[in-house]
């Protein structure tokens, strides 16, 4: 089965009838209004405005440097694209993790001045405070845990995480707190697949894996990484599905060439 044509509007309910059912739930990361359409219209579940943008959009090292201001940007574009997806903006590094009033503020910020209808979050019992008053507004929140940008300099790497049994019990312990804390889903990112199902069969919400294994509930991957525009990421959880960066390199050489020989533009291409 591909898309699910009977969901007019996917909401956070819609995800949580579609693990009961077993259907699973398709997500991918989206920064501006042109890429949001399409994937919208393809059908998919859940648009992310990941602060991966911080990366494949500003060229920066981590996920760090992007601001509240320029995820906002990113999430108002996204949304004016889309019409059937749940589009989740992640809160920013430095924007929720002061206390709970902050991130409320950074909460209520993105919801009123992008349209958003959900928020993301990273960490576990540390923000579970935040969570609380933030879904206490009314504001749906998907957790994050296992390998979280934010705090990659924490971690010293991008290796998968909790596979240690005390960093794995403390994923666990987490996932249950963050559900407790009113969390909507999960995203488990870069664990052992037997921990994911392990927790994903625990959880009544849905969890979404990257890197995380065929027993999630859902998927999430990265637009740039999935349709080949970045490609000196491979990691091994990585499809792609495309080529795009040697499509888009030979239509530019091919433009390029037909300018230089004044092949373009020819008679019909003027007025
Ligand atoms: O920012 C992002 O793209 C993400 C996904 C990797 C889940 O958080």
């Amino acid at each position: 089965m591909s898309v699910n044509k009977q969901i007019r509007k996917v909401t956070t309910n819609t995800l949580q009838k579609l693990k009961t059912n077993g259907e699973k739930i398709s997500m991918i990361t989206a920064y501006d209004f042109s890429f949001a359409r399409l994937f919208d219209q393809a059908g998919i579940d859940v648009i992310l405005v990941g602060d991966s943008a911080s990366n494949v959009m500003a060229g920066h090292e981590s996920t760090l440097p992007i601001t509240l201001d320029q995820m906002i940007y990113h999430a108002g574009s996204v949304i004016r694209g889309t019409e059937r997806a749940l589009v989740v903006v992640d809160l920013p590094f430095g924007s929720y993790q002061s206390n709970s009033e902050v991130a409320l503020a950074s909460a209520i910020r993105i919801m009123k001045e992008t349209g958003a209808h959900a928020l993301k979050l990273e960490g576990g019992e540390e923000v579970v405070e935040s969570v609380k008053r933030i879904v206490s507004a009314g504001i749906p929140v998907m957790g994050h845990l296992g390998l979280t940008p934010q705090s990659i300099h924490k971690f010293g790497t991008y290796v998968v995480r909790a596979k240690e049994e005390a960093e794995a019990n403390k994923l666990r312990n987490d996932s249950m707190l963050l559900q407790d804390a009113g969390c909507f889903a999960v995203v488990l990112e870069k664990i052992p697949a037997e921990l994911a199902k392990e927790v994903s069969e625990k959880l009544n919400i849905p969890t979404i894996g990257i890197g995380a294994g065929m027993y999630c509930d859902g998927q999430v991957l990265v637009m740039h990484d999935m349709l080949g525009i970045n490609t000196e990421f491979k990691p091994r959880f990585l499809r792609t599905y495309l080529n795009l960066a040697e499509e888009v390199t030979s239509a530019v050489k091919r433009y390029i060439n037909d300018v230089k020989n004044k092949d373009f533009p020819s008679e019909s291409e003027q007025y």
